[in-house]
Parts: structure tokens; sequence; C-alpha cells
């Protein structure tokens, strides 16, 4: 299996992990369900602990640094589920649609194995959170990667779509969750917890002109109104499918 992940998830679990907020949304959307598939799993973020849950993941790397008392873990991808029809209460896929080959088969795949509901955590493309200004190739990407809302309902049927408020000190550091930190986009370390950083390669140019804005306090005097807020919506959307 073509895993990206194999090369770039080495150390996914320390940068990314749950973020209590979060998956207190995530749980409640999931409602009633007992029995859960969570596609495109990575190293168990977010998988509820009160329900039955299988994990499909398709990178080793991934895999192996799940904790031990997490789900069961299939090696295998959103467009090929090992699982009959209607083999789950619930299907969740949390960060994960952008990386997907052929969104529309993973779309089938999850509609297919679930009986009553879909959970997605997304970006919504349109979205033009600040660190997009500094690193224009992000906002190119998250065009190209993330699928517009639109197109997501279309194909999911009767849904809803939630807003995802981001916690100013939120505990898992996928792309926007620094929106009140900035200076973390200026640690290495830090970026490399979000595939959308490896994917635009050269970020020099945006990293000396943030890094001159904070210096010179221009950071913060263009977003006074980010400073006092606790929580931010940065596009991040949950999508719930009734099937
Ligand atoms: C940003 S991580 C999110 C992992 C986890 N859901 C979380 O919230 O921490 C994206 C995950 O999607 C997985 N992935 C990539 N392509 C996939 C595919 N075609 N089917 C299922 N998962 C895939 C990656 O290996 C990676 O673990």
């Amino acid at each position: 299996m073509n895993a990206q992940y194999d090369r770039i998830g080495e150390n996914y679990s320390s940068n990314r992990k749950a973020d209590p907020r979060i998956g207190q949304l995530i749980t409640s959307a999931l409602g009633d369900a007992k029995t859960v598939i969570n596609v495109g799993a990575g190293t168990g973020s977010y998988e509820p602990i009160d329900r039955d849950v299988i994990a499909v993941e398709p990178s080793e790397k991934m895999i192996a640094q799940r904790p031990s008392s997490s789900a069961l873990a299939i090696c295998a991808s959103a467009e090929s589920l090992p699982f009959d029809d209607d083999s789950f209460d619930a299907a969740m896929a949390i960060l994960t649609i952008h990386h997907w080959s052929d969104q529309d088969k993973g779309l089938q795949e999850i509609r297919r194995v679930a009986r009553k509901r879909i959970v997605i955590l997304t970006f919504d493309p349109d979205a033009r959170p600040w660190p997009t200004r500094y690193f224009p190739k992000l906002a190119e990407l998250d065009a190209i990667a993330m699928p517009s809302l639109e197109s997501l309902t279309r194909r999911l049927g009767k849904s809803e779509v939630r807003i995802v408020p981001i916690p100013h000190d939120c505990q898992d550091g996928f792309l926007y969750a620094y929106w009140r930190r900035p200076e973390a986009y200026l640690d290495a370390a830090l970026r490399s917890g979000s595939s959308s950083f490896w994917k635009i390669g050269d970020v020099s140019a945006g990293l000396s002109d943030l890094e001159r804005d904070l210096k010179t306090g221009d950071w913060y005097r263009s977003h006074p109104d980010l400073l006092d807020q606790e929580t931010f919506d940065a596009g991040y959307r949950l999508i719930v499918a009734e099937l």
C-alpha cells in the first residue's frame, strides 16, 4: 500500500493529540451509534472509548503509534473497506478525506458500510485563516485537496454542517490550530505535524515575513480581535449525515 504517512507520520503522535473539546463535539455527533468504523484513523485520536470501534488506516507507521489500549486497526484504505454492507452504526473520518486518492469512492464506501450516520471532520477550502497570508500555497493546496462543503453534502445526502470552534490552546497541532499562537508557525517541529507544510515545500519567505511582523508588533496590531478570543472559527467543519 502506498501510504504517504509512512514517510511523514513518523512523529505524528507527539504533535497531534486529540483535543478534548473537539472530541466532545465528535462524540456527541456520533449520537446513539454503538458500533463505529474510524476511517483514516491515524494514531487513534478522537476514537470514542465508550463504543465498539474498528479503525482503518493505510499507514503501518501510524498504526504502530497507536496506544496498545486503542481499538483494533486494520491496514486498509477508505476506497476499499474490507467490510460487508451496513456493518457499523456509524462511520467517522477525521481530518483525513483530503488525503484520499479517490474521494468519491471513499465516500461511497463509508456510506456502504455505515447503517445510520456518517461524521466527517474537514476544512472549508473557502476559509482563509491568517496563516494563508504568509503561506499562500496553503490556500492553493486547500483549494485542490479539500472538497467543497457543497460537494460533500451533495454526495452524502441529508446532512448538517456544524462549525468546529478551535480553542486558543488547542491540544491537537493541526494546520490552523495555532491561530492565537503565531510564533508556533516559526517552529519547524510544530510545522511538521501538518502534512500541508510537507506538501507546500519552501516556506522561507513566509517565515521571514512572519518573524519580522512578530518582532515589529505588526502581527499583533493587525489582529487585535484574535488575541481576546477563546475560540476561533478557522474553517473546520463537522459534517453529520443521517442515512
Ligand atoms: C491528518 S491524519 C488524521 C488521523 C486521525 N484521524 C486524526 O484525527 O488524528 C490523516 C490520516 O489519513 C490517512 N489516510 C491517507 N490516505 C488515506 C486513505 N486513502 N484512506 C484512509 N486513510 C487515509 C493517513 O495515513 C493519516 O493517518
